[in-house]
C-alpha cells in the first residue's frame, strides 16, 4: 500500500487566491488511478489554507475571538477544495471518499495526540481510497492548530502497513545548492533546507515529518504525470528518493 500526498502549490497555487489548477489536479488524478495498489491519499492547502491561517495567526493557537472567523472560513475552504479533489479523483475511475482530517485528528502543540483510523481502515477494507487533507484542528494545548497533510503522511505511514509514502511537490525533488539530491536519508543533516513563509514550513516541514516519523518513499515532481506513473509501478524516476 502506497501513501500520496498532493502538495497544496500543486493544485492550489499561493499566488492565487483559492483558485484550484484543475489541470494540473486532473493529470494527477488520472496518474493516480493507473496503479493498482491500494492507496491513502492526502492533500494540501496552497491558497485554501496558507493565506488565512497566517493572517488570523491560526497556527499559534487561541489568541482571542477574533481568529473565530478565519478558524470557520478555513474548515469551509477546505471541504470546498477537498470536495474537488474526490470528484477528479472519482472521475479518473477512482472510488474515493473524503475524510474530515479534523474530526479524525486531535493534536496538542500541533503534534498529533490522538486519531479515530478505524474509518480510514473501514474505507480500505472496502477497497475505498480515503481522501485526508491539511486541516486546522483542535488542539488539547493551543485550542486549534494547524496540522500538516505531511504530519498526517508520517503518522499514517507508521500506523498502516504503508511501504511507500510519495510526496508530489511542485519542484523536482529535494534540493540543495540549486541541485537535485537523488536520494535522502532519514538520517541526514537538515541543516542545508530553509524555512519558508508558510504555516507549516514547506520543504523544511516535510523534511523534519519525514524524519519524525521514519518515512520511505519519493519527494517527485507532480506535475509530470509520467514520473508519477513510474514511482507507482516501482520503476524509479527523476526525484529524490527517501531511504
Ligand atoms: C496546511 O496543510 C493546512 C492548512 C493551512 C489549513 P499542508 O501544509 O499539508 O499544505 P501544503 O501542501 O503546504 O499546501
Amino acid at each position: 500500500m502506497k501513501i500520496i500526498k498532493i502538495g497544496g502549490g500543486l493544485i492550489a497555487p499561493k499566488d492565487k487566491d483559492r483558485v484550484i489548477d484543475t489541470k494540473t489536479l486532473s493529470e494527477i488524478c488520472k496518474a493516480l488511478s493507473k496503479s493498482d495498489e491500494k492507496m491513502v491519499i492526502i492533500h494540501g492547502a496552497g491558497s485554501f489554507g496558507h493565506t488565512l491561517a497566517k493572517e488570523y495567526k491560526i497556527h499559534e493557537g487561541f489568541l482571542g475571538e477574533e481568529q473565530i472567523p478565519g478558524l470557520l472560513e478555513i474548515r469551509s475552504d477546505m471541504e470546498r477544495l477537498n470536495s474537488n479533489v474526490v470528484s477528479e479523483l472519482n472521475k479518473a475511475g477512482i472510488n474515493a471518499i473524503s475524510m474530515q482530517s479534523s474530526a479524525i485528528f486531535v493534536c496538542s502543540e500541533g503534534r498529533i495526540v490522538s486519531a479515530n483510523t478505524e474509518p480510514i481502515r473501514g474505507c480500505l477494507e472496502l477497497g475505498v481510497t480515503p481522501v485526508l487533507y491539511g486541516d486546522v484542528v483542535f488542539d488539547r494545548a493551543k485550542k486549534f492548530s494547524i496540522l500538516s497533510g505531511d504530519q498526517i503522511l508520517g503518522y499514517l505511514f507508521t500506523k498502516f502497513k504503508i511501504n511507500q509514502g510519495i510526496f508530489l511537490v511542485d519542484v523536482d525533488g529535494v534540493l540543495k545548492d540549486n541541485k537535485l539530491l537523488k536520494q535522502f536519508s532519514t538520517f541526514s543533516d537538515l541543516s542545508f533546507a530553509k524555512e519558508t513563509g508558510d504555516v507549516t514550513g514547506g520543504m523544511l516541514g516535510k523534511l523534519k515529518e519525514i524524519k519524525n516519523y521514519s518515512v520511505q518513499g519519493w519527494i517527485i515532481n507532480g506535475r509530470f504525470p509520467k514520473r508519477i506513473e513510474k514511482i507507482l509501478k516501482n520503476k524509479g524516476a527523476k526525484g529524490t528518493e527517501i531511504i
